[in-house]
């Protein structure tokens, strides 16, 4: 623990009067961030579309969500039989699990404390790069908005604790950001419904390559914003092979992969590096790692990790698993660590576990240019 730490964490102490915080020190150093905040989708969500009006917002909000969660095994808005991805990725970093949903702080009155002691998510199921996807995924608060939500709690967090202190937190604060696949299940549809080729051999098309300009110039005025508020470590997950998810291999009579889907997804990645990597380059103090959820999933054999199903919802009905919602009354598999999907589109607990370890400390090749590790420790100027 810095001296800062433990001058900020006094300064939160008396701001919040004691008894709304109890942090035991020994806690506190075992960080190796002051903060995590993450922004993103059904992958790393927490709770947030639990709070979100509307028929179609979707929501991992009842059995069997959660089964696996340690004490209660209630849903909790993760879309995971336990802990998801930045649960994963909090606790390496020291943390007991992710920071809790911004529209579940705002609800408790909390979202200042946890803001300042240990961080917030914004994360919501459905998100995406675009803010047009949310047209296609119910209601959802997209990338966009995530930020200004960022934004608008950051001038309560000044407005409790001094510039200084909030600008010194956030440089050495972890952002986690993983979005991105919405976008292609958007794409995707639209393509199929307008025009059943373009997805297939398309990518060099016009439709194609506008697709892919709003997303870099969106991702880029995203991650511009979190660093113009302060924000210098970005923990940033690439886009999967979407085309692998139950819900999309079901759609195939061979239940294989749809491939066009993963190149599209995977095109995106190579531009998601570029766009870093030019950032890095303007903005003086960014520091970054990609992990590659797509090589990650690509390149490791579920069945050496133990995994007896790698193509089929653990929690769903028919074909693959993939062709009902993990609800009520659902098929459950009868080893849920044995599955590397949990329902038709996100992963089980195990695999999130397994990847957020890849990202964190594992072998080079799934993370550039640094782990997260390396980057949590990493000294950076404001
Ligand atoms: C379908 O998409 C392809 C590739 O984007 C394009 O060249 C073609 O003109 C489109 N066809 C129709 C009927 O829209
Ligand atoms: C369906 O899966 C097979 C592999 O089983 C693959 O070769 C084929 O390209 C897939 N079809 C589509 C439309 O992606």
């Amino acid at each position: 623990m810095g001296w800062y730490d433990g001058l900020l964490l006094m300064k939160a102490l008396v701001v919040l009067t004691g008894s709304m915080l109890v942090l035991s020190a020994a806690a506190v150093e075992r960080r190796r961030v002051p903060a995590m905040y993450v922004f993103g989708d059904s992958t790393l969500d927490v709770g947030n579309n639990n709070h979100l009006q509307g028929k179609q917002v979707p929501r991992a909000n009842k059995p069997y969500y959660g089964i696996d969660l340690p004490g209660s095994g209630k849903p909790t808005g993760r879309f995971s039989n336990g802990y998801n991805v930045a649960d994963f990725v909090a606790k390496h970093l020291g943390f007991e699990k992710s920071p809790l949903a911004y529209l579940v702080l705002k609800a408790r009155n909390y979202l200042i404390p946890s803001a300042i002691t240990r961080g917030v998510s914004y994360a919501s199921a459905g998100a995406g790069i675009l803010d047009s996807t949310v047209r296609n995924a119910g209601g959802n608060l997209p990338l966009s908005q995530q930020v200004r939500l960022f934004a608008a709690t950051r001038a309560a967090m000044e407005a409790k604790v001094g510039a200084r202190a909030v600008a010194e937190l956030l440089s050495r604060s972890f952002f986690l950001v993983g979005v991105g696949s919405n976008d292609f299940f958007a794409f995707a549809t639209a393509q199929a419904k307008g025009n059943s080729t373009a997805v297939g051999v398309g990518t060099q098309s016009d439709v194609v390559a506008a697709f892919y300009g709003s997303l870099v110039s969106n991702y880029a005025a995203a991650i511009t914003e979190l660093y113009k508020l302060g924000a210098r470590k970005f923990g940033i997950i690439n886009v999967g092979p979407v085309g692998c998810v139950p819900a999309v291999r079901v759609l195939n009579a061979t239940g294989g992969c749809a491939d066009a889907m993963n190149q599209l997804a995977a095109a995106f990645d190579g531009f998601l590096d570029s766009l870093l990597a030019g950032l890095a380059a303007r903005l003086p103090g960014l520091a970054y790692s990609v992990a590659d959820s797509f090589g990650f999933a690509a390149r490791t054999d579920p069945l050496a990790l133990g995994f007896v199903s790698q193509d089929s919802a653990c929690c769903g009905g028919g074909s693959l698993g993939a062709e009902k919602d993990c609800l009520p009354g659902a098929q459950l598999c009868a080893d849920r660590d044995r599955f590397l999907f949990w329902d038709r589109v996100h992963p089980s607990q195990r695999a999130a576990m397994l990847s957020a370890q890849a990202y964190y400390d594992g072998p080079k090749e799934f993370t550039a240019p640094i782990s997260f590790k390396q980057l949590a420790d990493k000294i950076v100027i404001k």
